[in-house]
């Protein structure tokens, strides 16, 4: 075929996705399943969700064969043709959802800014607007992480207990502020901000030997008053919090602030809480814990233990790491013996140590699908994922902790690009929204993983993971006389949304 021939041919395809909103599928070679590209020409969009007749329900579906967020509407039928069925109890409730979310890190704001005006409002637009993701919520790093370029707090050098030198840092005020902004400006939602600490100066730790990283004791009240000064900074550039955690990884982390369980509840009793609630940020929730499901119960149960650290505690915020082996029992376990503190999952990635960076995987997607259905299904209120958007590398980080992210971009092209886990995340995100309550529901194969939960304007939403290789037939059971017949296709994901 002639050049000009291919061309128009392209043309003529870039004009119809495009009209669409369609991905622009991408195959990398030896990888599992397309990943849709974005530029500062195009970006596929998801359309919002639109209320259906109630003879109708809308069927959204994403495969490893490159379906991405497919709409389809479906009318109910009244006989039931699969062997599979899934029933629901709309009277059983469960938990109310918090939302969905994910992380603005250093890195996260150094990619994002070094992309063309156009192409950031499209990559945010994907996260925030009505036309993609509708995340509600972001956890903002007070200070560096490992998702930054140096190791830095806000009060280095000499000590400071007086916190005169407090200052937010250059990534503060152009990147991380900037990019916080900006998603405000695309979302139609109150966007939530929780804000946790990673490293404290060197000045309020310990440094012997074993004792290494903990709080010193003399400097607990200047570690909560450090606290209050972020809130206070941010809100100087019109940006409240939500609710701060008590610090990332506490009990796990190699270099971050170390807990022992019971020093955290004297802490919070004595220090944090009443800094907090003394203060103009006296509303701002309070997330105990912010590490892996392994600490459950015993973490929380034993810093609950010292005095009133308890009624300071509004949520145990879990992450991710170590899902796989640590059983779900130890969430309900925590919540049944903590029922008024709510759940939520804040921090989730795939690392390069354990696989390398790859473009493209499935694995990965469902992976993330896998473990937000089971949390779900055991008092998990909302999940909020890691850095939003890394490069191409999986960073930059200073500590070459490399990870994956739902986009990479690539700076040096003006591109970005969309992973299957990032429309996953979209199967939940954008149909299951703030206050929506899970509702009980059977399912007769265990090869399918399923919730269902009630929205506040009333629409039923069913997300199924189908985990075999088996195409499974499958019948909903809506009421009597009333069903959903289809077959979950192998390797894919699909949610249901009806009113
Ligand atoms: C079930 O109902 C649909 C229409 O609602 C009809 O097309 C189909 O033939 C019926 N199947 C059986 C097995 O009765
Ligand atoms: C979201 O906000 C935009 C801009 O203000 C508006 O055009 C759009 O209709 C809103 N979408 C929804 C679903 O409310
Ligand atoms: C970063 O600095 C803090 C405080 O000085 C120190 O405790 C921590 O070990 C450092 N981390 C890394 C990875 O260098
Ligand atoms: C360091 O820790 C050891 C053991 O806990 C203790 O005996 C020693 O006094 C500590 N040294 C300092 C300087 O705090
Ligand atoms: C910004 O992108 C350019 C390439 O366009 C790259 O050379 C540079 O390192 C990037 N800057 C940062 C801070 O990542
Ligand atoms: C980023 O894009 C540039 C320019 O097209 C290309 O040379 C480079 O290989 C890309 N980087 C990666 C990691 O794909
Ligand atoms: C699950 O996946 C398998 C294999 O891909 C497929 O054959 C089967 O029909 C799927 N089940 C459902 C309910 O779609």
């Amino acid at each position: 075929m002639p050049a000009c021939v291919w061309k128009l041919l392209l043309l003529l395809y870039l004009v119809a996705v495009t009209v669409q909103g369609e991905c622009v599928p991408k195959m990398i070679p030896k990888t599992e399943s397309p990943v849709c590209v974005c530029n500062v020409l195009y970006c596929d969009t998801i359309a919002p969700v639109e209320r259906v007749l109630s003879s109708k329900y809308v069927l959204y579906t994403t495969s490893k064969s490159g379906k991405r967020l497919q709409r389809d509407v479906q009318s109910f039928t009244n006989n039931i043709t699969r062997s599979t069925i899934i029933e629901l109890d709309i009277k059983k409730e469960y938990q109310t959802i918090i939302g969905w979310g994910g992380a603005i890190t250093d890195s996260v704001g150094i990619n994002i800014r070094n992309l063309s005006t156009e192409t950031q409002k499209k990559l945010l637009k994907s996260y925030f607007s009505d036309e993609g993701l509708e995340y509600n919520l972001i956890r903002v790093p007070i200070g560096g992480t490992d998702f930054s370029i140096h190791n830095y707090t806000y009060d280095d050098g000499i000590e400071d207990a007086e916190l005169a030198h407090f200052s937010l840092a250059k990534e503060d005020l152009e990147y991380k502020i900037p990019v916080l902004k900006l998603a405000n400006t695309y979302s139609n939602n109150t966007l939530q901000l929780l804000g946790s600490s990673w490293y404290a100066p060197n000045w309020m730790q310990t440094h012997n030997n074993t004792k290494r990283g903990y709080i010193k004791r003399s400097m607990y009240q200047v570690w909560a008053d450090y606290h209050i000064k972020f809130l206070k900074s941010y809100k100087e550039y019109g940006l409240g919090f939500w609710a701060i955690t008590t610090g990332n990884e506490p009990v796990d982390s190699s270099s971050y602030v170390k807990w022992h369980a019971k020093p955290i509840g004297i802490w919070i009793a004595s220090n944090l809480g009443p800094a907090i609630r003394n203060s103009e940020f006296s509303n701002i929730e309070i997330l105990i814990m912010d590490d892996s499901r392994s600490s459950l119960p015993w973490f929380v149960d034993r810093a609950f233990s010292y005095k009133d650290a308890k009624k300071y505690i509004q949520g145990i915020a879990v992450h991710w790491y170590g899902d796989e082996t640590f059983p779900p029992k130890l969430l309900d376990v925590t919540h049944n013996r903590h029922p008024d503190k709510f759940i939520l999952y804040t921090e989730a990635c795939v690392t390069k140590k354990q696989v390398g960076i790859h473009q493209g995987s499935w694995r990965f997607a469902e992976s993330y699908a896998r473990d937000i259905l089971q949390n779900l299904n055991h008092w998990c209120t909302g999940w909020i994922d890691w850095n939003i958007a890394l490069n191409m590398e999986g960073g930059p980080t200073f500590t070459h902790n490399e990870v994956h992210s739902p986009i990479f971009v690539n700076t040096t092209k003006d591109e970005f690009y969309k992973q299957p886990m990032y429309y996953i995340l979209g199967h939940f995100s954008k149909f299951i929204l703030q206050s929506s309550v899970r509702i009980e529901h059977k399912c007769t194969n265990k090869n399918l993983a399923v919730v269902a939960l009630k929205r506040p304007d009333g629409g039923i939403v069913i997300v199924v993971l189908n985990k075999s290789n088996k195409k499974i037939p499958v019948t909903i059971n809506v009421e009597k006389g009333k069903y959903i017949n289809l077959n979950v296709m192998a390797k894919s994901i699909i949610t249901i949304i009806y009113w």
